[in-house]
């Protein structure tokens, strides 16, 4: 393929790629967002294989590993519950950064990478390799830490190391100086100490970021690693003279900066903070000792007499949360919405940004089960609207419709907004057990007077309350 070719390929993906962001905004569009992205980086694939700068002799390689690292995607993809997908998205964040990571250690090594540069040219080069990495190996640790927090095989609570501002500023400033000590190493041998140095911080500092995240402020992080992958990826294209991963990477770390800022401001939380680390401390103190042991009295209710609640009621908004995911209830919500609507009732759901375990969750959901978009509405668009609703019907969700978050001060989720279900004449909360949710803290809401409590696995009560809607 020629060079004008190959070019003008990427340009196409590029357009494509753009193209597909555009249509992941709206549930509506992001099937075709998906099928854009997929033609986009088909063309920029064979564009690469098969342009200038691949020899044929490297060809079977390409095509070998990509065998190796297609199979292993492929498995995990069809693998993966839906449950299990922000996971998934945190350890192939992790292999972006590694990526990123060891490509540059490969260009600084490889003796041809720098070959006819120029004196200026080469600085430029080796600030790039110094940025990719440093990006890249935070981007790595962090995502497996994230990865960790995500699968609860590593607790919730924010680890607050004592003097870890101080600490993480002593990082940046040996980061520095090994980085001027890099730029003007006489030989690679001597490069490489400063450039190992450097890897070695920012690991450390990659595990300190997210280890000092709460539960409730896990969405934001994983936005930021999205984020960071992004610029590791447009780093390693300036490393490679790579345009096109260049501006793939951009696209990618903008609009996952983007993400983490709409985030932030669901969550209440202060940008600029998350962004220099600093956070784990905004969301007030962490959770003490017993904060997640149940504290009052609840009162119970049968799907029956949930039926019959919704039976009646003129206004319901309906609030899923990760326990709907759990138990792949969404259909069943569908069918229950379906007859509720037959019958006259005004059904409308409430969408908390941070629902479930990644953004946009409930939405897909909703949307694999055919629930119509204009009924589904986002936190700020429903808020105000609970107090003239009689049933608000709360399925597996827990943190996210927390009124300590706005009662309690000390409280780990304080500030965040939440949607205020026991504002309805009667919410009704299903879950199995008085569990915490992943903030682990206690919800107030479970003893409100006008809350009751439909204990069981969410698609097993809703089939219950489906039968009892329909006799
Ligand atoms: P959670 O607060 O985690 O609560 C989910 C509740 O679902 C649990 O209390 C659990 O109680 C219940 N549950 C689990 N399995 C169930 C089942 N089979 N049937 C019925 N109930 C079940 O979820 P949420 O309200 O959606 O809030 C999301 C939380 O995750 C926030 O703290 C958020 O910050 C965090 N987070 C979000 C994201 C993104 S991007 N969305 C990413 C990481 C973390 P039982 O065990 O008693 O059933």
């Amino acid at each position: 393929m020629s060079a004008s070719l190959a070019t003008v390929s990427y340009i196409g993906a590029i357009i494509l790629f753009i193209l597909s962001l555009g249509g992941l905004s709206n549930p509506e569009t992001s099937r075709r967002g998906n099928f854009y992205g997929m033609i986009g980086m088909t063309i920029a694939v064979l564009a690469t294989i098969f342009g200038p700068r691949v020899s044929m002799a490297g060809i079977p390689w390409i095509i070998g590993a990509m065998a190796v690292g297609g199979t292993i995607g492929l498995y995990a993809a069809r693998k993966v519950q839906m449950t299990q997908m922000p996971e998934l998205v945190a350890i192939m964040h992790s292999m972006v950064g590694l990526a990123a990571a060891l490509v540059g250690f490969a260009n600084y090594i490889d003796p041809g990478a720098a070959y006819q540069l120029t004196s200026t040219e080469k600085s430029i080069h080796e600030i790039e390799i110094y940025l990719g990495i440093l990006i890249g190996v935070v981007t790595f640790s962090g995502s497996i830490i994230a990865f960790g927090k995500l699968a609860g095989k590593i607790g919730g609570k924010p680890m607050l190391l004592p003097g870890r501002h101080l600490m993480n500023l002593a990082g940046l400033l040996v980061v520095i100086f090994f980085g001027w000590q890099f730029l003007h190493s006489e030989s690679v041998s001597a490069g490489l100490v400063g450039l190992t140095v450097m890897t070695v911080i920012a690991f450390l500092f990659g595990i300190h970021m997210v280890m000092a995240i709460g539960g409730a402020d896990m969405p934001v992080v994983v936005s930021m690693l999205n984020s960071y992958s992004g610029w590791a990826a447009a780093a390693t294209g300036f490393m490679l003279n790579n345009d096109l991963l260049i501006v793939t990477g951009a696209l990618v770390g903008s609009s996952g900066a983007i993400l983490s800022y709409i985030m932030c401001r669901a969550m209440n939380r202060n940008f600029i903070s998350v962004i220099a680390g600093g956070f784990g401390s905004g969301g007030g103190k962490p959770a003490a000792k017993g904060d997640g042991q149940p504290a009052g009295e609840t009162v119970s209710i049968s799907s029956a007499e949930t039926a019959e609640l919704l039976r009646e009621a003129k206004n319901v908004i309906i609030v899923p949360g990760y326990g709907m995911a759990v138990a792949q209830a969404q259909h069943t919500v569908y069918e229950i919405t379906k007859c509720l609507r037959e019958k006259g009732v005004n059904v409308r759901f409430g969408i908390h940004p941070v629902a479930g375990r990644m953004p946009g969750h409930m939405n897909v959901l909703l949307a694999e089960a055919k629930v119509p978009y204009d009924i589904v509405m986002e936190m700020d668009e429903i808020n105000a609207d609970f107090p003239d609703t009689d049933v608000s019907m709360v399925i597996g969700a827990n943190d996210i419709v927390n009124p300590a978050a706005q009662d309690d001060p000390t409280s780990p989720i304080a500030g965040m907004p939440v949607l205020e279900v026991w504002k309805a004449k009667t919410s009704i909360v299903m879950k199995r057990s008085m569990a915490t949710g992943y903030a682990g803290v206690d919800n107030p809401l479970f003893y409100k007077e006008n809350n009751r409590m439909l204990f069981g696995d969410a698609k097993k009560m809703l089939d219950e309350v489906l039968i009892a809607l329909k006799s």
